[in-house]
């Protein structure tokens, strides 16, 4: 049976003509599915990415802590705003949307906070990012290391079964599914389930197949917090006989979920599983401007999977780049819910139900962005010329490969030249294609870095230092020996 499995290239569309055989897969990280992932090349694989211009790509990389730091504050402001007011009307019915509103903006909102926190590319300070991060993790009451490494699953293997532990609306998923994910039951209570389990059992299989043993501990730890934190507020509600202090932490994740399955829907819901290609997996809706703020800009959910070294608020000039590659995104949220219960109304009568194939503009498939240079080996040296100093401008990063090697050179800013290993020793991504950020280079794929001067992990995922080769300029040419690293400051 094995021997009819298909080998994967990027773009590449797994569904036969005729359908899927119509039972139901196992979306666990630990069942048959996982394996077949692996064997059939859907596990770590090339994905499409379409063409960009190396120059805008970096230009529209680069953070700002003004942009985020004004976004954020709106959106801390409007919460304590509305805690208020809930606050205030507590005895009059009033109260009830002004605990709707407070409820959204907690629990369903702080969702893209987590999630552009956790890429690290909201602000340019890193500590900025992380301290939003855990914030926003508790009001989620997500583990902030277990969904760390959940959500780095989730960009290596999109929708493939059997390996992406966020896919959330798994065929079948019905209507009335849909209204038990609003409501908290099929949300909600999984995440407190887990959380328990966490603090008082140990890890269950799916978080222990994609968090690394070392970080394991802290999943734990964080969630015996999290029961702290929650136990204080339940043990004040129950001494003073009042309800408000679990209505203002705690209650929110439940009452305000609903905010977080209406947009998370339509990310991938009822697209094609096991595709290299984030354009049959997943969605651009265009939104209105309240939508795209509480929704930090994921509408332009394809995009930000291709190239999430882009912050939230570039997203929409990442997409007049690049959208003529793409498939035509839904001109409107309601649209994009018409194509989703399609979809899922489909499934839930036929597993193997799938809509209507996206027009896909043809286009070149590209797997990383910049163009590859040729370097060469010299003559009677142990030395590689890797190029002309005076052909890079500052801040450029291009990929030279040099016959089985490949290099990443970068022109840092003050014209210095730094050259590294040309792959992430994460996930095997041609940094290359990353961005440079305060002398680290971030890694396109994950968001880890790498320290430039020294090759140390800077951010997590990675956790294997980077080699940084000593550079040579000789006659204007760029000269590394390759088993000789850059000698440390
Ligand atoms: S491939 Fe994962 S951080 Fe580089």
């Amino acid at each position: 049976m094995s021997g009819s499995i298909p080998s994967v290239e990027p773009g590449m569309l797994l569904r036969q003509e005729g359908g899927m055989t119509a039972i139901q897969r196992d979306y666990s990280l630990a069942g048959q599915e996982t394996p077949r992932a692996i064997e059939r090349g859907l596990a770590n694989a090339q994905w499409y990415r379409p063409p960009i211009d190396p120059a805008r790509l970096r230009e529209l990389s680069v953070r700002t802590n003004g942009r985020a730091a004004f976004d954020t504050l709106l959106w801390l402001g409007l919460i304590v705003g509305f805690g208020a007011l809930a606050w205030t009307l507590r005895s009059s019915w009033w109260a009830v949307p002004a605990f709707m509103a407070y409820g959204a903006l907690y629990g369903g909102a702080s969702d893209s906070r987590w999630h552009e926190m956790g890429h690290g590319s909201a602000f340019k300070s890193g500590r900025a990012n992380d301290v939003i991060y855990y914030l926003a993790s508790f009001m989620l009451l997500r583990g902030p290391t277990q969904w760390r490494w959940s959500h780095v699953r989730h960009h290596t293997d999109t929708l493939i079964v059997g390996r992406d532990p966020e896919i959330s609306f798994p065929r079948p998923t019905s209507r009335f599914d849909i209204a038990l994910f609003m409501l908290g039951w099929k949300s909600v209570v999984p995440l407190v389930r887990t959380m328990l389990r966490h603090a008082f059992v140990g890890l269950d299989e799916n978080t222990q197949d994609y968090t690394p043993e070392g970080e394991q501990k802290a999943v734990v730890r964080e969630a015996r917090i999290y029961v702290g934190i929650l136990g204080v507020a339940i043990a004040w509600s129950v001494a003073t006989t009042s309800i408000w202090p679990v209505m203002f932490i705690g209650l929110p994740t439940l009452y305000g979920v609903w905010l977080v399955v209406f947009f998370g829907l339509t990310q991938h819901a009822g697209l094609t599983e096991d595709a290299l290609d984030h354009r049959l997996n997943t969605r651009t809706v265009y939104m209105n401007p309240v939508f795209r703020f509480l929704y930090s800009n994921m509408n332009y959910h394809v995009e930000h999977h291709m190239f999430p070294t882009v912050p939230y608020y570039n997203l929409p000039a990442l997409h007049a780049e690049v959208k003529q590659y793409l498939a035509p995104p839904l001109p409107n949220t309601l649209a994009a819910y018409r194509e989703i219960l399609t979809a899922l109304d489909g499934q839930a009568k036929d597993l193997a139900f799938e809509l209507p194939l996206r027009n896909l503009p043809t286009g070149p498939d590209h797997g990383g962005v910049g163009t590859v240079d040729v370097g060469v080996r010299l003559w009677g040296s142990p030395g590689v010329d890797l190029g002309a100093v005076e052909s890079f401008v500052n801040g450029e990063i291009r990929r030279v490969d040099v016959e089985d090697a490949t290099y990443a050179v970068y022109r840092l800013a003050g014209s210095e030249i730094v050259v590294t290993d040309g792959l992430c020793t994460h996930g095997a991504a041609h940094l290359a294609d990353g961005t440079i950020v305060d002398r680290m280079i971030e890694c396109p794929k994950h968001n880890g870095r790498f320290d430039l001067r020294t090759g140390e992990p800077a951010r997590k995922p990675v956790k294997e230092a980077l080699q940084v080769h000593a550079v040579e300029i000789r006659d204007g040419r760029i000269i590394i020996e390759p088993e000789r690293a850059r000698p440390r400051a």
